[in-house]
């Protein structure tokens, strides 16, 4: 690069550090990191009737300047900037605002001046959020999701604790690296691993098969361990371009098993369906049968257990080289569809989908 192109870039980053934040330093490198704190909606900027109403509240109504206002000691740990991205209860999320969110994310995590970005969300969804940015962020920079249990006007609110924790974690320079990470009562927890258990408790979140990634205590983020599995800068994943997914949905089987849902979501023109099977996977003969069928016309099909946690393995509960199924391995259902749909951006080879099932 001659003189002339490098004085523009130059400048124009003095500038950026400057205007948005005075510096761009790690916090470990002496300075504040700079972070973004994206919002979303969700019971953290949720607002209910009394104190005491922990359920029935209304979710996504509280902007994200009052709740960087509602932690004054943020400024103590990084030099942080709100953005209002959405205001929605998560259950509500589609995949219109996961692409809306992946290239904004991507853009801020481009840019110089950021080193880190703390999503707000709701705890519904929000490991699928999160699994969806651990596949399609292009950045080794800190991302984390945090949320909460209880809404903004509860006694003991826990959304101001979750983010001056997910701050502190996006401003370390441990998590540098780790993928998409959620920061939620005190615990550090993987996109891919962990998972919201509870419907109301506020240790909902669990890695049921492979733990915390670490936690946080008093102002300092801890990590003991790491996922193997490839995220972010090391997917095949490119969002940029996109602005759909294609259309997968999750059949949830029981006793008394039938191909209905399956047969309805074929209809509607998707292109994949996972499985929620019993124990591994499970696939009762009619199920079998029915999604056996729905492969032969094209329908792409991952079986996966609706349990929660341990793998579902290939040729276990079903002859998936026979019927040309995938299996998700330890993805519970609504990750599996997530790595459908973006594997589908990419290949229609099932041979290439389970490869990515066991790489992601
Ligand atoms: C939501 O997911 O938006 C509502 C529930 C929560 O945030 O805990």
């Amino acid at each position: 690069m001659n003189v002339r192109n490098c004085i523009k870039p130059l400048a124009t980053l003095a500038l950026s550090l400057t205007v948005a934040f005075g510096s761009a330093a790690w916090a470990g490198d002496g300075g504040k990191a700079n972070i973004v704190i994206v919002a979303t909606g969700g019971t953290i900027a949720g607002t209910a009737g009394s104190a005491t109403q922990t359920v029935g509240y209304t979710a996504a109504k509280v902007g994200v300047d009052r709740l960087i206002e509602a932690v004054p000691d943020l400024k103590n740990i990084a030099n942080v900037k709100g953005e209002q991205l959405f205001q929605v209860a998560s259950e509500s999320i589609t995949d219109e605002h996961w692409l809306k969110l992946g290239k904004r994310v991507n853009a801020l995590l481009a840019q110089d001046d950021v080193d880190g970005v703390v999503i707000t969300h709701g705890t519904d969804t929000m490991e699928e959020t999160a699994y969806f940015l651990n596949l399609v962020v292009k950045s080794n920079k800190p991302v984390v999701l945090t949320g909460s249990m209880r809404p903004s006007t509860a006694i003991s609110a826990d959304g101001p604790m979750n983010i001056l924790n997910a701050v502190t974690v996006a401003s370390s320079k441990e998590a540098y690296g780790k993928g998409v990470m959620i920061a939620l009562n005190d615990k550090i927890g993987g996109a891919r691993d962990i998972s919201k258990t509870n419907a109301v408790s506020l240790d909902t979140f669990k890695g049921l098969d492979f733990g915390y990634m670490g936690l946080v205590v008093n102002g300092e983020a801890k990590f003991y361990q790491a996922s193997t599995k490839k995220h972010t800068v090391d997917t095949e994943f490119d969002i940029s371009k996109l602005d759909k997914l294609p259309a997968v949905d999750i059949a949830y089987a029981q006793a008394n098993a039938n191909n209905i849902a399956a047969n309805a979501f074929a209809a509607a023109g998707d292109m994949g369906i996972v499985l929620a099977g019993p124990g591994d996977g499970s696939t009762a003969v009619v199920v079998d049968e029915g999604l056996a069928a729905l492969r032969k016309k094209g329908i792409f099909i991952v079986r996966s257990s609706r349990t929660g946690s341990g793998p579902t393995m290939r040729n276990g509960e079903s002859d998936d080289d026979k019927l040309d199924f995938v299996v998700s391995d330890t993805l519970n259902p609504q990750k599996a569809r997530i790595l459908l749909q973006l594997a589908l951006t990419k290949t229609h080879d099932t041979k290439q989908i389970q490869r990515m099932f066991y790489t992601y």
